[in-house]
């Protein structure tokens, strides 16, 4: 049961498709208080407070303090309140209870999930202005598909989608992505994608090609889909100002981008220097931002990634002109302390400057209204631009999109990846613990850079990263300018990694057909052990290991030079060690804790009692080179 009720006046942030009629009186279960712009409770011993999609830390969110704000930070530590994504949804458990709350709001919103009172939940509303969706129902699984029944169906990618992606930020030239996918197929490693980073752009403007690295895209594009692979270029928020660009004059004579007070355009700075930002708000602007997709569509693309959409400032003009002012009366002074910090303050702060966020509007259903007060339905709005384009430009096809910002809502239009992250062990963990509550939110899609963006990977380290990226949907290996290269061919290991690929697309019909259902019916593909086995009080606890769909879960290895891993079974279940996709044994274990050993030539996984693990058929010495080799093939069943 959904009960809906509001405070102040919010805006419509189209998150919900389904009008409910409101409720009078308090939240039940909740203190407000209008005064302090909050909503409290308090938890018990037991309470358990899942949801909140991409965030820092654990499963279980309680101990520390969220703050729904997307953010550009590529420094993912334990100690950040805010990341890319804002998804207001809480699921809490208590004493065989259930009960959701989405906070539909467009502004800043903080979660005070026990860290100034132990036993305390404060949510504060930076504008008390909110529809409040409480969710009532027996089961935590039944709370996130109500959850799904008012925000809508969730976004389902094409089926290659799902085959193994390989990214880097910095293939310069077409020969270069040649090179890489020659290198994959001499490796017999299945590929499905590459992805096309800013590189491919004309001096990173949005919707250009660069001819000279790039000729004939069209052509390029074609040989590479001949090959199976599919390339997937990026699309950033900002549009270059730049005379004669056909995006940018289009946008300027039509008053489609953000304006300052003053009624002229805000100038921000992104990768090409001085940009101007789409008002994703304005419903003209969407249509006419989507549109323009079909320039890379029209060119055979069928896939794309959509970044810096929180939107990230690496500065605005009015700011970077107040700082170099100030930073004009430090010159030749002694910097003492004092000084010094105020230094630091003033250059460390240019990039994704709070008060940059004020300085611009929105027209918000003929509305102005500032940005902040709207700040995380940008990158939704950003995705929807592109979601609603490709329902009008390729009504049959499906076009595979996610995107970096989110909100509530954006799920019917895209999924999402979690951003710039670290070639740390610690990441690898941080990459299970955010899937099961993007799932929860409705991102069904959705992934990490496998192997770590920033920072340097190591084989070992990649090597435990697929072993838990073989279940997730998106499935993509990326990694940033200037670290480690760190496509697989580049390591030692190649039959390891071949077999892994490889036992992904034999998981690919489980996945899909997976993925397809929960889709279908407002279901989670990723989920915490606690959903399944709410009476098992040791799944609460359980912090690193997952359900993958209804018949397997999957107990990876994150730390470094480990050669198993505790694992708890809450019932028997079949342990299935793959050393290929068809070379594999099978033990029964016991419920309860187990030492199992887990080898870097390996996958280890387990099939639940009554599972029922689809894989496709290819023996060991066939070629799998892409998802179009796995059409029209049988399935293999384990069961248990
Ligand atoms: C951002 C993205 C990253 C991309 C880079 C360059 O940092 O998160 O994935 O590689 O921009 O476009």
């Amino acid at each position: 049961m959904i009960r809906r009720y509001r405070v102040g006046n919010p805006m419509n942030t189209e998150a919900v498709v389904q009008e409910l009629p409101f409720e009078t009186g308090d939240l039940p279960g909740w203190q407000m208080d209008p005064e302090s712009r909050t909503l409290s409770r308090d938890m018990s011993g037991d309470t358990v407070v899942y949801g909140l999609g991409e965030t820092v830390r654990g499963i279980n969110k309680r101990g520390w303090l969220y703050i729904s704000n997307c953010t550009d930070d590529p420094n993912h530590t334990e100690d950040k309140h805010s990341l890319y994504a804002s998804q207001n949804f809480l699921l809490i458990t208590e004493k065989g209870q259930c009960t959701g709350l989405f906070i539909d709001t467009p502004g800043k919103v903080t979660f005070d999930i026990g860290y100034t009172k132990h036993d305390r939940l404060v949510v504060t509303l930076e504008d008390f202005d909110a529809d409040l969706y409480r969710i009532d129902a027996e089961t935590p699984r039944q709370v996130v598909s109500e959850l799904r029944r008012l925000t809508g169906k969730s976004y389902l990618p094409p089926k290659w989608a799902l085959g193994f992606g390989q990214s880097r930020w910095s293939y310069l030239t077409a020969d270069e992505v040649r090179e890489v996918a020659r290198q994959y197929r001499l490796a017999g490693i299945p590929l499905d994608s590459i992805y096309l980073d800013i590189d491919y752009m004309d001096h990173y403007k949005d919707f250009t090609v660069n001819e000279e690295a790039f000729p004939d895209f069209p052509g390029f594009v074609a040989e590479m889909k001949k090959e199976g692979i599919h390339l997937v270029p990026i699309i950033d928020a900002g549009v270059k100002i730049e005379e004669g660009y056909p995006v940018y004059e289009e946008g300027v004579q039509n008053g489609y981008f953000c304006r300052k007070e003053n009624g002229e355009y805000l100038t921000a700075a992104v990768w090409p220097g001085k940009v101007h930002f789409p008002d994703f708000l304005n419903e003209d602007a969407r249509k006419w931002f989507g549109d323009w997709y079909a320039f890379l569509l029209d060119q055979g693309i069928e896939g794309f990634w959509n970044d810096m959409n929180e939107p990230a400032i690496f500065y605005t003009e009015d700011h970077l002109k107040e700082v170099f002012e100030q930073l004009d009366g430090m010159k030749g002074k002694n910097l003492d302390l004092s000084a010094y910090s105020e230094f630091q303050e003033l250059t460390g702060t240019v990039s994704n400057n709070p008060e940059d966020y004020r300085r611009f509007y929105h027209n918000f259903h003929g509305e102005k209204v500032r940005h902040d007060k709207v700040h995380n339905l940008y990158g939704y709005y950003m995705t929807r631009a592109a979601g609603e384009a490709f329902a009008r430009l390729c009504p049959d096809k499906q076009i595979l999109m996610f995107s970096r910002a989110s909100y509530i809502g954006m799920h019917r239009y895209g999924g999402v990846w979690t951003g710039d992250n670290k070639s740390w062990w610690s990441h690898v963990l941080l990459n299970l613990q955010q899937m099961p509550a993007l799932n929860m939110c409705g991102f069904l899609f959705s992934g990490a850079d496998i192997g770590g963006f920033g920072a340097d990977a190591t084989e070992d380290l990649l090597i435990r990263w697929l072993q838990l990226g073989i279940f997730m949907p998106l499935f993509r290996d990326h990694s940033a300018m200037g670290t480690r290269r760190q496509e697989l061919y580049r390591f030692d290991r190649i039959p390891a990694f071949r077999s892994l690929i490889r036992l992904r697309y034999a998981l690919i019909p489980y996945l899909y057909e997976e993925l397809q259902k929960a889709a279908e019916t407002d279901g989670m593909l990723i989920a915490p052990l606690a959903f399944d086995y709410p009476e098992d009080s040791r799944c609460a606890e359980i912090e690193d290991q997952l359900l993958v769909g209804p018949d397997l879960m999957i107990a990876p290895v994150w730390q470094q030079n480990k050669k198993g891993r505790m694992v708890y079974l809450p019932e028997a279940m079949k342990l299935l060690r793959f050393r290929s996709p068809g070379d594999y044994t099978e033990e029964i274990l016991e419920a309860g804790d187990h030492y199992i050993p887990y080898g870097l030539d390996e996958a280890v996984f387990f099939l639940r009692k009554g599972g029922t693990l689809k894989l496709a058929d290819f023996r060991d010495e066939e070629e799998i080179c892409s998802t179009l080799d796995l059409e029209n093939r049988g399935v293999r069943i384990i069961s248990f």
